[in-house]
């Protein structure tokens, strides 16, 4: 990061939140030619300051302030910076602040972005017509909602000269589980400079890196407003012009409510006497999916485990043994709870047909992608994933897309990355996958959602 900040031996550095200095040793250690002739080192916590080295080849000016906060001489040739990780609730800065953070950018910014996307807007913005910038981060801004405003701006200054990714291996941040990425920004690029985008899985590969091999993206091929996720990669999904939503929707498992009521152990429906009839089988958590199919078998194991696998759906009229489980259901003020309250009737939870795919709604690493062979429902730990002509062989033919590892890598490019490693993906997002062009042959365009009578119908 220093050496490449300092390429055209900058005359003016800076470092925002300089901390014990690690990028001060870094910049004293460059050759005579390519360190700055004055460096400004801030930081917010004036021990840090007071403790602070400072080299003595290079004019060092220190202060203990916040950079958010305060007016600079700037602009600099050159800034380094490992800005700190601060959530929104954490820091509370005045109008006037955000008013000149908004000014940079020329449009609201979130406030609940994290206050080391604020550290790259700032140093964006005080970039002299040669600077450069090189910010460790985590990389969660490129997918996180509140990233697009950061993201917009990077964009419309061309500022981006590339983003190095860490691997989910790689632990740059001490006892923070999240992935990081190094952003270089650079003043004066041209329009058709790419942005170049390269994940590697430690600094040995950082230092290996070939920029000339990396992925290029012009400024005008990526979007604020999607997730930059696969940055590195462009297969051939990428260049398709179908999205699964063209063959298939992605719906939210069913929310009953109150699970602990509304689905039912193998025991529960002995105690209750509750036929099979009235209850349909149905996954209630992530872990009773172990692999990525669901059989009979499966489900029978998990019916012998005395698992929680039945969904309350009783049929009409209702038999003796139901309306004593509705009775005990109300004693509980379970009928009184949000969504059974706000149901038609508050005892029958949305009507579903099972999913042929089931996809896990959270992951560290790969999603679970299931073929769920048992016709079982599912509740939220998994969306399900209806194919729209209702053909099992469409949907067998998405499942094996997605499963596969080109499916992953384009799954990969709208998952949601939480702060602590933790993957997350929405219905829309999975309708928002690339699908190969010839994986699905269509005749026409792609129909409607059938409203009734297919096998894989949607509520
Ligand atoms: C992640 S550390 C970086 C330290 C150093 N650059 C390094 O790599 O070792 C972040 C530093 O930012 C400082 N800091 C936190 N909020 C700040 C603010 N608003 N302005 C300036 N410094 C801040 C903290 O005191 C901490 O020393």
């Amino acid at each position: 990061m220093a050496e490449w900040v300092c390429r055209e031996s900058p005359r003016i550095a800076l470092d925002p939140a300089v901390g014990p200095g690690v990028f001060v040793d870094a910049i004293a250690a460059l050759p005579r030619h390519a360190r700055p002739r004055e460096l400004h080192l801030l930081d917010i916590d004036p021990v840090m300051i007071a403790k602070l080295r400072t080299p003595t080849s290079i004019a060092c000016r220190v202060a203990a302030a916040d950079f958010i906060t305060k007016r600079h001489v700037g602009p600099f040739d050159a800034v380094i910076a490992n800005p700190p990780y601060v959530r929104h609730h954490d820091f509370d800065y005045g109008p006037r602040a955000w008013r000149d953070l908004e000014r940079v950018t020329g449009a609201p910014i979130p406030r609940t972005t994290n206050l080391y996307g604020l550290f790259v807007l700032k140093i964006g913005s005080l970039l002299s017509a040669r600077g450069r910038a090189a910010i460790i981060t985590p990389s969660e801004w490129l997918r996180a909602d509140f990233g697009v405003a950061l993201k917009s701006y990077l964009l419309r200054e061309n500022l981006l000269d590339a983003i190095i990714q860490f691997d989910h291996g790689a632990s740059v941040f001490d006892g923070v589980l999240t992935t990081a990425c190094i952003t270089l920004l650079r003043k004066g690029r041209r329009p058709a400079d790419p942005i170049r985008c390269a994940t590697v899985s430690d600094e040995r590969g950082l230092a290996a890196l070939d920029f000339d091999a990396a992925t290029s993206w012009l400024p005008a091929e990526l979007q604020a407003n999607e997730k930059w996720n696969a940055l590195d990669k462009r297969s051939t999904s990428d260049r398709s012009t179908r999205k699964l939503s063209d063959f298939a929707t992605c719906s939210r498992g069913i929310a009953t409510g109150a699970n602990d009521y509304f689905t039912l152990r193998p025991s529960d429906l002995k105690k209750w006497k509750i036929a099979r009839r009235d209850v349909r089988p149905c996954i209630t958590k992530a872990r009773q999916i172990r692999r990525d199919r669901i059989t009979a078998d499966d489900l029978r194991r998990l019916i012998t485990e005395d698992e929680r696998v039945f969904l309350l759906q009783p049929g009409t009229p209702l038999n003796p043994a139901v309306r004593s489980y509705l009775e005990h259901g109300k004693k509980r003020g379970v009928h009184s709870r949000y969504l059974p309250s706000h149901r038609p009737t508050w005892y029958l939870p949305e009507h579903r047909m099972p999913a042929p795919i089931l996809i896990s709604v959270f992951a560290r690493g790969r999603f679970r992608i299931v073929w769920n062979e048992a016709n079982v429902l599912n509740l939220t730990a998994y969306h399900g994933i209806y194919p729209r002509d209702g053909q099992r062989a469409t949907a067998r033919k998405l499942f094996e897309w997605l499963s596969s590892s080109a499916g992953h890598g384009a799954l990969q490019a709208h998952v949601r990355l939480y702060a602590d490693g933790l993957l997350k993906v929405e219905p829309k997002d999975v309708e928002a996958v690339t699908i190969p062009d010839n994986l699905i042959p269509t005749r026409g365009r792609p129909r409607a959602v059938p409203k009734r009578g297919l096998p894989f119908q949607p509520a």
